[in-house]
C-alpha cells in the first residue's frame, strides 16, 4: 500500500520526559537493594510486584493482556468502548473542562490511547517505574495524537504522588486502569485513595479507576496461570531482575511458577516456589531455600462494586459512579474529589 505522507500538521510535539527514578537496571538504588534484602531475609520471602517490570518484565506484561485466559485488559477494554462518551461526560459534570490526565503505571499507554479522544484533555502524563519502556511508548502516542502536550514521568508512585512543576495544576484527572490496586493489600489501597483524593498531595479533581471483580476461581486461576507459561516466564523473570538491581545469583532454572486464589483474602497470590534446596548469595548476605519453599511475589486483590464504592466513599470523593460489563467480571469507576 502506497499512503500519501501527511506533511499537514503544523508542529507537532515532542513529548517531554522527566525521570524521577533512574532506569534502575543501570543504576541499582540503595533503597531497593535494601528492600529487596529484607523481602528475601523474611521468614516468608518477598519480593514487591513492582519488581516485575523491567524492560522485558513490561514486554512480558504486554504479552499477558493478549492472552485468551487473561481477561482483565479486552474485559475492561470492552467497558470503555461502550461507555467512554458516557464516562466523559461524567467528568465533564462534575466540573472539569481542560482535564490533565495522569496514567498510573501507563505501561505501553494503550489504555490511554482510546480515551484520548473522548476526554480530549489538555495534557497527558504518562507515569511508571519501566523508565525505557516508557519513553518509548510516550513517543508512540506521540505520533497517534501529533499535537497533545506529553510529559511522560519515570517515577516509582508507591512513594508517593507528588509531580513536577511541569505537570499541569488544574483539572488533574488520575487515571488507574487495569486493577493494579489490587496490588495493594486493603489498608494501603485506602490510604493511596486517600492520597489521590487528598488536594493538597496530588491535586486531583478525581480518578479513573479500572478493578478486577471477584468470580469463578477457576477463571481467576487461569488467568494467572496460563497454557503458554507467558505468566510463569513473566513472574520468573523478576529473579532477573533482581539479580541485575543487587548482584543476586538467582538460577531461574530451580523456580516453579505458582498461582492460586486465596478464597478468604480475596486475593490471587503468585509465588515462586523452590525446586530444589538451594542458597542464594548476593553481596552482603544470603538465603537458604528448601525444596518447596516459596518466594511471594504478588497480591492481585479482586474487588465486588460494594466494596470499591465504599473503600473510595471512605478515601474521601464525594461521587462515585460505576460501569461494568455484562458478566461484571470487571469495573470502571469515576470517583470525584
Ligand atoms: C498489572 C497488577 C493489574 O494483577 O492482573 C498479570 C499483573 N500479574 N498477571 C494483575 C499481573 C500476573 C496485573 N496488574
Amino acid at each position: 500500500m502506497n499512503l500519501p505522507l501527511d506533511l499537514s500538521t503544523p508542529n507537532p510535539a515532542s513529548p517531554r520526559f522527566i525521570d524521577q527514578y533512574g532506569d534502575a537496571s543501570r543504576l541499582p538504588s540503595q533503597s531497593a537493594q535494601e528492600e529487596l534484602a529484607a523481602g528475601l531475609r523474611a521468614p516468608q520471602a518477598s519480593i514487591a510486584p513492582k519488581y516485575f517490570y523491567n524492560a522485558l518484565g513490561s514486554r512480558l506484561f504486554e504479552a499477558i493482556t493478549a492472552l485468551d485466559e487473561y481477561y482483565p485488559t479486552r474485559t475492561e477494554a470492552g467497558i470503555f468502548d461502550k461507555a467512554s462518551a458516557d464516562i466523559a461526560k461524567a467528568i465533564a459534570a462534575s466540573g472539569i473542562t481542560h482535564p490533565c490526565l495522569i496514567d498510573l503505571g501507563a505501561g505501553n499507554c494503550a489504555k490511554s490511547a482510546r480515551l484520548i479522544p473522548h476526554l480530549q484533555p489538555t495534557q497527558y502524563v504518562p507515569v511508571d517505574i519501566s523508565v525505557d519502556f516508557l519513553r518509548g511508548a510516550a513517543e508512540q502516542i506521540q505520533t497517534t495524537f501529533p499535537m497533545l502536550d506529553i510529559v511522560g514521568i519515570g517515577m516509582d508512585f508507591s512513594k508517593g504522588l507528588t509531580l513536577p512543576p511541569a505537570v499541569q495544576k488544574q483539572d488533574r484527572v488520575f487515571f488507574y486502569p487495569g486493577s493494579s490496586l489490587g496490588n495493594f493489600p486493603p489498608i494501603e489501597a485506602l490510604a493511596f485513595l486517600q492520597q489521590v483524593s487528598d488536594a493538597d498531595k496530588g491535586n486531583a479533581r478525581g480518578l479513573l479507576l479500572g478493578i478486577d471483580l471477584v468470580k469463578d476461581k477457576s477463571v481467576l486461576e487461569a488467568a494467572y496461570d496460563d497454557a503458554l507459561g507467558v505468566t510463569a516466564a513473566f513472574n520468573k523473570n523478576v529473579l532477573l531482575h533482581v539479580n541485575t538491581l543487587m548482584g543476586s545469583a538467582f538460577d531461574v532454572h530451580q523456580w516453579r511458577h505458582v498461582a492460586l486464589f486465596n478464597e478468604a483474602e480475596s486475593r490471587i497470590e503468585m509465588h515462586l516456589q523452590a525446586e530444589c534446596n538451594l542458597t542464594v548469595r548476593w553481596p552482603g548476605g544470603e538465603r537458604r531455600f528448601l525444596a518447596g519453599e516459596r518466594i511471594h511475589t504478588e497480591n492481585s486483590y479482586k474487588f465486588t462494586v460494594d466494596s470499591m464504592t465504599d473503600l473510595l466513599r471512605k478515601a474521601g470523593f464525594s461521587q462515585v459512579r460505576c460501569w461494568t460489563d455484562a458478566d461484571e467480571w470487571f469495573a470502571v469507576f469515576w470517583a470525584a474529589v
